[in-house]
């Protein structure tokens, strides 16, 4: 078997670390890049020694070449974008989040099961080291049943402005940007449970606070301070079919003393955290102990991380495997993002069937 061809749309900020990643793996040669902004898309192709260079998606798409695609563009287009690749018989690995909506969503789905080619969703927290570590303690049954998670991804001042606060590009603020990854990390190690019911609320009450000075911040290449459409902050309580629930809470800019990351789950023969720093607390001897792991990094490794999720995907596409991280966890997710965002706006739970 010859090479796996890449092709990335996209070539902002996060295609780097999928470009990094492929090219670390001998079984790829990057193809194609392809990006609106033809120099930005020109400048990459050099910097990673791809051959073709695509301004128009479909033209990419029409290229027999290319076995598979990395989208890495903006949220709205990622939806339109695995269904064109896949109807012409490419492999997909699409940036999270899956899409904007469960509609969106079940749309991909039935693409995926038509076409019988591999989509991997981008949930890089799953492929984190020591994601992968505590999973095999909770298979072995150190932890025991999880009941309780809590999740927190608070930016004090980092909204990135540009389409990520444009809310028909994006899908929404810091929930569907940054929860999205600790909502996924937590259900995944919870054992992927079926949602029951998802009761948050969402503030827009700082805005982008572009006038802060002192402290730097992210800002996307069309950044806009007069434009935001998004919550600066979220929160939700979500219950899960068999009886576990999750309390998650983000922000894009709030008046907190620092930034905060936290992710804890819980359950009836120990307790993980994983941010901000990998531990186990557990009993030993009727003495509660802490236990903290001897890895490479305590926190999350983002180029193994990006390095493990890029090489699973590129062995899925050869072996025909279904991925880790498969199209139907992105169903359940955007049940879980717009039940938040309809909790908010109705003001009251939603429970679903
Ligand atoms: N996994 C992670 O940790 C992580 C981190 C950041 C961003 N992301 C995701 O990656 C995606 C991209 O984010 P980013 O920060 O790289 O954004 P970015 O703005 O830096 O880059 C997006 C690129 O897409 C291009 N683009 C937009 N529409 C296009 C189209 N129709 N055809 C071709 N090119 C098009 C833009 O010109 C731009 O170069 C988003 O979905 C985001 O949620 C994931």
């Amino acid at each position: 078997m010859g090479k796996t061809k890449i092709g990335i749309v996209g070539t902002g900020s996060i295609s780097h670390y999928h470009l990094k990643a492929y090219q670390k793996n001998a079984d790829v040669e990057i193809y194609a890049v392809c990006d609106v902004n033809g120099e930005r898309a020109a400048v990459t192709a050099a910097s990673f020694g791809a051959s073709a260079v695509y301004t128009n998606y479909a033209a990419m798409m029409a290229d027999p070449q290319v076995d598979a695609v990395s989208i890495c563009t903006w949220n709205n287009t990622h939806a339109p974008f695995a269904i064109e690749a896949l109807e012409a018989g490419k492999h997909v690995l699409v940036e999270k989040p899956l899409c904007l909506t469960v509609e969106q969503a079940l749309e991909v789905e039935k693409t995926v099961v038509k076409s019988g080619k591999v989509l991997q969703i981008g949930y890089v927290r799953r492929y984190d080291p020591n994601a992968l570590m505590l999973q095999q303690w909770i298979a072995r049954g150190e932890v025991g049943d999880i009941h309780y998670a809590k999740a927190s991804s608070l930016r004090r001042l980092g909204n990135p402005g540009g389409w990520f606060a444009d809310k028909s590009r994006s899908g929404g603020g810091p929930l569907i940007d940054l929860g999205v990854h600790i909502i996924d990390l937590c259900w995944y190690l919870m054992g992927r449970p079926k949602v029951k019911s998802v009761s948050g609320n969402t503030y827009k009450k700082l805005g982008q606070r572009s006038h802060v000075k002192g402290l730097t911040f992210y800002k996307s290449a069309d950044y806009d301070a007069n434009s935001n459409t998004v919550e600066d902050l979220a929160n939700a309580l979500i219950r899960f079919e068999n009886g576990a629930s999750l309390m998650v809470d983000v922000s894009f800019t709030l008046h907190a003393r620092k930034d905060e990351g936290l992710v804890r789950l819980y359950g009836d023969k120990g307790g993980i955290e994983i941010d901000p720093e990998v531990l186990l607390v557990t009993e030993k001897s009727d003495t509660i102990v802490t236990v903290s792991p001897q890895t490479d990094h305590a926190s999350f490794d983002a180029d193994q991380a990006f390095q493990n999720e890029i090489d699973h995907f590129i062995s899925c596409c050869r072996e025909g495997r279904s991925p880790e991280s498969p199209v139907q966890d992105g169903v359940e997710m955007m049940k879980i993002l717009c039940g938040i965002y309809e909790s908010a706006e109705l003001g009251r739970e939603i429970v679903f069937d």
